[in-house]
């Protein structure tokens, strides 16, 4: 496989490359990814000489870029992670999101259809089936009901991706995972911002009652999903992946102060979000059963995990929070 990884410097993306290296040693990777301000290269400091190891800083909304590359490193399959991920940011500049993950999308899928690529993956989330109450699960034909510019702008990615399906008979898959989990992951989300604050002594932000339910997956698992889908995939086909653990907000926050041996004092339930979804949970039954994909890790030892990650790589989180490494990009690639 020539592979083409868009967004390999995000959180999700960093971890599946390091699962092809280790997993795919004879594979050619391509890490294509503009470096916003969630793009970290630090993230694949470990593996940037790796001899089939690739990086190109590109806009996946860069057409003429897109096509040089793919031609440049015979590309036979993309994986496409590239997007602005954080629902937070999509409430305050809805329009970047529609330009990256809508258009950017489009104009990928564009290239790769043009290339002949042999299989085109979407990387999409559970958030585009909207919200559930407090029974039932997301399946694969469960109606889109995206409730925020974020979700709505995957939603309409997916779309595109089964219309070039439709359309033109491309090979592509969507994968619909709920909220991972695990190193890399960027302080702006649940999970390492309580981890970071907490170490600093910071309050803890907590939107609303603190009892909106996510479904969390260790990030590793995500992989292996999408490297499951990757190689045994059905054209045309949708998969959920999801671990079946779901947790309240206000859970997961405790537990990370209690590992952590801080004061709940630290809490503080403020503002909520705009169009917060109150509860997500996937069924994972089609992707267990059609490719016998399972879950490895269990919650309580991967936050535990994710948590001593975050205790052993100080620096990679502190010069994030310090913006430290904004300036270093700018530096080493020019300011934009
Ligand atoms: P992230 O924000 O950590 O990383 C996104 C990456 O995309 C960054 O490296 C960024 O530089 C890059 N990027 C942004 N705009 C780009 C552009 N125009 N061209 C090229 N690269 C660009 O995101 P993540 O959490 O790793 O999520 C990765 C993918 O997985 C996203 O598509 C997201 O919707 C999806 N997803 C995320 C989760 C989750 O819990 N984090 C769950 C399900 C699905
Ligand atoms: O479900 C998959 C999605 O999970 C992905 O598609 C998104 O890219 C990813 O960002 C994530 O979205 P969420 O909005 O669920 O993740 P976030 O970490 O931002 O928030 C998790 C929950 O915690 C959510 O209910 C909002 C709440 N929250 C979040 C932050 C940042 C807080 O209570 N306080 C906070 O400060």
């Amino acid at each position: 496989m020539n592979i083409l990884i868009t967004g390999g410097a995000g959180f999700i993306g960093s971890n599946f490359v390091h699962h092809m290296v280790r997993f795919h040693p004879k594979d050619m990777i391509v890490n294509y990814d503009l470096l916003t301000y969630a793009g970290n290269l630090e993230n694949l400091k470990d593996i940037e000489n790796h001899p089939t190891y690739h990086f190109v800083r590109g806009d996946i909304r860069n057409r003429e870029l897109l096509e040089y590359v793919f031609d440049q490193f015979n590309i036979d399959t993309v994986a496409n992670f590239a997007a602005e991920s954080h629902v937070d940011r999509s409430i305050t500049e809805p329009d970047l999101f529609v330009k990256t993950n809508v258009l950017g999308t489009q104009t990928l899928l564009d290239v790769a259809k043009g290339k002949n690529v042999k299989k085109y993956l979407q990387i999409s989330t559970d958030e585009v089936y909207g919200s559930l109450g407090p029974d039932g699960y997301f399946t694969e034909t469960t109606p889109l009901a995206p409730n925020s510019p974020y979700s709505s702008s995957k939603a309409s990615a997916d779309l595109l991706v089964r219309a070039y399906y439709e359309t033109y008979g491309m090979n592509v898959n969507i994968t619909r995972c709920s909220n991972n989990y695990g190193p890399y992951h960027f302080p702006e989300k649940l999970i390492p911002l309580v981890i970071t604050n907490a170490l600093e002594g910071k309050e803890l932000p907590v939107y609303g009652d603190g009892k909106n339910i996510r479904d969390w997956l260790y990030v590793e698992d995500h992989c292996a999903a999408i490297d499951l889908v990757l190689h045994k995939g059905i054209s045309g086909e949708i998969y959920n992946v999801g671990g079946h653990n779901e947790k309240k907000n206000i859970d997961i926050v405790e537990l990370i102060v209690d590992t952590l041996e801080k004061s709940h004092d630290l809490i503080k339930h403020v503002t909520d979000r705009l169009g917060h979804d109150r509860r997500y949970a996937i069924d994972p039954a089609k992707i267990e059963s059609e490719l016998g994909w399972r879950p490895q890790y269990n919650f309580d030892s991967g936050i535990k995990e994710t948590i001593q990650w975050y205790l052993e790589h100080e620096d990679w989180w502190r010069k994030i929070k310090s913006g430290e490494y904004m300036d270093y990009y700018k530096k080493q690639y020019g300011a934009k």
